[in-house]
């Protein structure tokens, strides 16, 4: 996890590499563009449309605190969220009858995914939220990433910002490894571009992760966009 501190030293050291970047572009271009029109195409500060998946049956869950933090954290800062609680939304298993080959990118299955999918295709921003189930991601939203194989082709095209929130039980170094190489395949192919992530461990119940730093980090990590 980014501790609280390491999340505000990567969002100034992002900030400053933003500014830097900006002087230089300022003295590179000073003929050709003004001050105003550098500002005008640094995305910073641009309002996203964020989609947030879920992955938990626990509504009030570690993971839901995650992403109600997280939420808070970005809508304050103007971004517009839409959130779909995977586990209580009806999505069928990928039936891999590549149907959506034949059909333009049409699945044969009619379910939550035919409101679920267009929302991620015109998003800027996914956020994935899930405890850790068996070192991964929960079933219910694995589920959800498979059935996006109808729009491989238009997810690939169009990059997103990501971030992901994971909970967990245990206290072991290695617990988060795999989820984290799942993570870091998903961005390379998608592709995705990372903005953050932030790992609870030690935190089975909602008790265990009240009061502890990984609450305000889920935020920060929303204020910082
Ligand atoms: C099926 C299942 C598998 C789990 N696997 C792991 C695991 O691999 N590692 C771990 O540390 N905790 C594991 N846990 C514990 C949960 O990750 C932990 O309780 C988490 O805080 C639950 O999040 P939630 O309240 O958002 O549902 C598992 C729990 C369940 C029910």
């Amino acid at each position: 996890m980014h501790s609280e501190q390491d999340t505000e030293h990567l969002t100034t050291r992002r900030y400053m590499l933003k500014m830097l970047g900006g002087a230089l572009a300022f003295s590179l271009l000073p003929q050709m563009t003004s001050p105003a029109d550098v500002l005008a195409a640094n995305d910073e500060g641009k309002s996203m449309n964020i989609v947030v998946l879920t992955g938990s049956p626990h509504r009030q869950g570690t993971s839901a605190l995650l992403a109600d933090e997280f939420i808070a954290g970005a809508s304050s800062k103007g971004h517009t969220i839409v959130r779909f609680d995977t586990a209580f939304e009806k999505v069928g298993f990928c039936r891999a009858c590549y149907y959506c080959n034949e059909h333009n990118g049409e699945c044969i299955q009619k379910d939550a995914m035919q409101k679920i999918l267009p929302e991620i295709l015109s998003a800027d921003m996914l956020v994935l939220v899930t405890p850790l189930y068996y070192f991964n991601m929960t079933a219910q939203l694995k589920t959800v990433l498979d059935r996006l194989m109808p729009q491989r082709v238009a997810l690939r095209k169009h990059p997103l910002k990501s971030a992901m929130l994971v909970t967990c039980g245990s206290n072991t170094d290695w617990n988060m490894d795999a989820i984290m190489a799942h993570y870091k395949v998903l961005q390379q192919y998608l592709p995705w571009e990372d903005q953050g992530v932030v790992l609870a461990k030690n935190v089975f119940a909602r008790k265990d992760i009240e009061g502890t730093g990984y609450p305000p980090a889920a935020r920060a990590l929303g204020e910082g966009l």
